[in-house]
């Protein structure tokens, strides 16, 4: 088959088209002829050689794919060969086949091309399990989104906005807060000339918000805790600006704040198929109704895959970057 493999760790040129031996489907996975595969920031990590795939991933890059199931292994009898899917993977996505666990397929809605369907796994898993389930935002409530404009900032204003939360999102620039702003944020903050604390203060009557989604870390992590209200939840999810940070402790108890984080790939089959699940029941109609819409910057064909990691790490983009097979 056709694929691109990180030949060694380095910049986008590392990048290249190769043939590889077509992979087989496992007990309990299914094999999916790629039409489409999404790409994420942690590719351009593990391109780099700072994020190596768990045990028994494949080697290739790429965690998210959308395309028909060629072939079923033992157990995946809940797929038909023919249907159209999505698929969170561990890798192996930069490919024109793919395997993935059974449970972590969603059908495609019929109005959605393969592009858009590609673009939802990453973020809308990770979405799902950090802001509403281990950040149990609900609707009414407040939320800060760092990175508005990347592909888990576009979704994560569409999916709070859409399921009544009020949403405010830091970006880099005036241009890419009003996208946020058209995702359904009330208020973009350009944190190159705002403070967003302060902002957060003024809108929220000087209460705070309930929950942040936290994609930068290091020293913005104090500055969260001084953003979030009584009963806050901070959900640290990347650390593009750091991995280490110093917090005044008496700002936790005294208003009884909770930090977590967790991190997707590692986590059981099982696992993502509870997220799969809870995805199918409470997003899909949002999608099938075109209500949330994955927003999809731009495509390149995946012998180009080096060309869209360099446009990922320009940060020009807003939403999501697929690769087309
Ligand atoms: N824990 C998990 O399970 C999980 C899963 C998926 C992704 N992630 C993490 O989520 C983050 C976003 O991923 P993505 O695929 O959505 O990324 P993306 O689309 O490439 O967007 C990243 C955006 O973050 C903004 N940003 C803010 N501070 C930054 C900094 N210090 N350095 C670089 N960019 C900065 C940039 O826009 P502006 O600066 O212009 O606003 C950039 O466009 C990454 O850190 C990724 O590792 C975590």
């Amino acid at each position: 088959m056709r694929a691109v493999e990180i030949s060694t760790p380095g910049p986008p040129e590392v990048l290249q088209p190769v043939e590889r031996p077509d992979p087989v489907a496992a007990a309990g996975e299914v094999l999916i002829r790629v039409a489409a595969a999404g790409v994420n920031r942690p590719d351009v990590l593990q391109r780099r050689g700072a994020y190596p795939p768990p045990p028994g991933a494949s080697d290739l890059p790429g965690l998210e794919v959308a395309g028909v199931i060629e072939a079923r292994g033992d157990g995946a009898a809940e797929w038909r060969i023919g249907d159209r899917v999505c698929a969170l993977v561990s890798g192996g996505g930069y490919a024109a086949l793919c395997t993935a666990p059974a449970v972590q397929c969603l059908p495609i809605p019929a109005s959605m091309d393969f592009v858009t369907a590609a673009a939802i796994p990453e973020t809308f898993f990770t979405v799902w399990t950090n802001v509403f389930d281990r950040g149990r935002l609900r609707a009414g409530e407040t939320a800060l989104f760092h990175g508005g404009s990347s592909g888990i900032g576009t979704t994560a204003i569409q999916l709070a906005a859409a399921r009544g939360a009020r949403v405010f999102a830091t970006a880099g620039s005036d241009d890419k807060c009003r996208a946020c702003e058209q995702l359904g944020a009330e208020r973009g903050i350009n944190y190159r000339t705002e403070d967003f604390v302060n902002v957060i203060k003024q809108v929220t009557d000087g209460l705070g918000v309930d929950l942040i989604l936290d994609i930068v870390g290091g020293d913005y992590i104090a500055r969260d805790i001084a953003a979030l209200a009584v009963e806050g939840r901070l959900v640290v999810i990347g650390f593009m600006g750091g991995d280490t940070a110093t917090l005044d402790f008496r700002r936790i108890l005294g208003r009884r704040l909770t930090i977590t984080g967790s991190t997707l790939r590692p986590r059981t089959p099982a696992e993502k198929g509870e997220i799969a699940a809870a995805l199918r029941r409470e997003v899909w109609p949002l999608l099938e109704r075109g209500e949330v819409k994955p927003i999809v910057y731009r495509t390149f064909p995946l012998e180009q895959a080096a060309a869209a990691h360099a446009l990922m790490e320009s940060s020009e983009h807003v939403g999501k970057i697929v690769l087309t097979v």
